[in-house]
């Protein structure tokens, strides 16, 4: 069993479902072991600054790149870091805080993934790519009702920040072990609800992923299934999650990952679990839905695979 903390990346432009996450997976991993870090935190200039500068906060150079690369060094030896806050109501910087690492460390942000040596120190890294306007939705709903902006300033936001995003956000992607991307369905009735978002889950050989191959001539039809693509030009393969997938279907994904993982069976819907994959989102709203809790999951299972003490992790009281 590790003695070092598990660090697993959650990188992915603004908006783009990271904290929502982070706190889907710190419930199935039991939040009392899990010390979760935002590099917004590390941003070089407060929001007056970046105003007078026009710099966004999504450029390298707008954040200290080589003290995120330090710290998160310190949290993998297992040693506290003392981090900054960005206070995203004021757009200034509180005084910093004393953070130890607890057995699993979840670093989500803009450019975790930007240097190498940044990349080094990750364990599991993921990155989330829902669609633009997916987005761009989900960035209205969090800013104009938690950071106190309009959706004119956001959508001027998210313009002025385009060039940002592909130069230094998107083209971190290819350093994910997992992509993650959420998308609506296609009915637009449906499509209204943020429920019933399918997933795709890019899996790339950098790290060993279940075996999915019975799900390949299984009878799950087309609400979950597994391809092979290529994603930046390489081979990976693709877990697509509908959905409108039934427990049944959900089920046979579930044994599959609980096979390895017997730790993940309370988190799964097979024992008749009737919380599985709820997340209250950053903006108040509670989620649910397959897709979401298959995809907790199995980034769980990769955070516990990597601890190297699958199935004999103790389950909290
Ligand atoms: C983006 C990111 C934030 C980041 C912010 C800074 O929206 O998603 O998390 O901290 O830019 O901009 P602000 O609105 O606080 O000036």
């Amino acid at each position: 069993m590790a003695e070092r903390p598990i660090i697993l990346g959650i990188v992915g432009d603004s908006a783009a479902g990271k904290t929502t996450l982070t706190r889907g997976i710190a419930q199935v991993l039991g939040e009392h072991d899990v010390t979760t870090i935002c590099t917004d935190d590390y941003h070089r200039y407060d929001r007056q600054q970046r105003k007078e500068m026009g710099i966004s906060a999504l450029h390298p150079d707008c954040n200290y790149v080589d003290i995120i690369e330090q710290h998160l060094e310190l949290l993998r030896q297992g040693e506290p870091i003392l981090k900054p806050i960005y206070n995203h109501t004021t757009g200034e910087f509180d005084a910093p805080e004393y953070i130890e690492p607890k057995k699993f460390v979840i670093v989500e942000g803009l450019l975790g993934y930007s240097s190498q040596r940044a990349r080094n120190a990750y364990d599991v890294k993921v990155y989330l790519a829902p669609p633009e306007d997916l987005r761009t939705k989900w960035k209205i709903k969090r800013d104009t009702r938690k950071r106190g902006y309009d959706e004119t300033a956001v959508l001027a936001a998210l313009a002025a920040r385009e060039p940002d995003s592909e130069a230094f956000i998107r083209p971190q992607r290819k350093w994910a072990d997992v992509v993650v991307t959420f998308y609506p369905p296609e009915n637009p009735e449906e499509a209204a609800n943020d429920l019933l978002l399918n997933v795709n889950l890019i899996l790339r050989p950098t790290i060993p992923h279940p075996d999915f191959t019975d799900i390949l001539d299984s009878d799950l039809g087309k609400a979950i299934r597994l391809g092979l693509e290529r994603d930046m030009g390489k081979p990976v393969d693709v877990l697509s999650i509908d959905g409108h997938a039934t427990p049944e279907q959900v089920q046979q994904l579930e044994r599959t990952l609980c096979s390895d993982v017997p730790y993940l069976g309370q988190f799964c819907s097979l024992e008749g679990n009737q919380e599985v994959g709820k997340i209250v989102g950053t903006t108040g709203e509670t989620l649910q839905s397959y897709p979401l809790a298959l995809t907790q999951l199995l980034i769980t299972y990769h955070m516990l695979m990597a601890m190297g003490s699958a199935g004999k992790v103790k389950v909290a009281a």
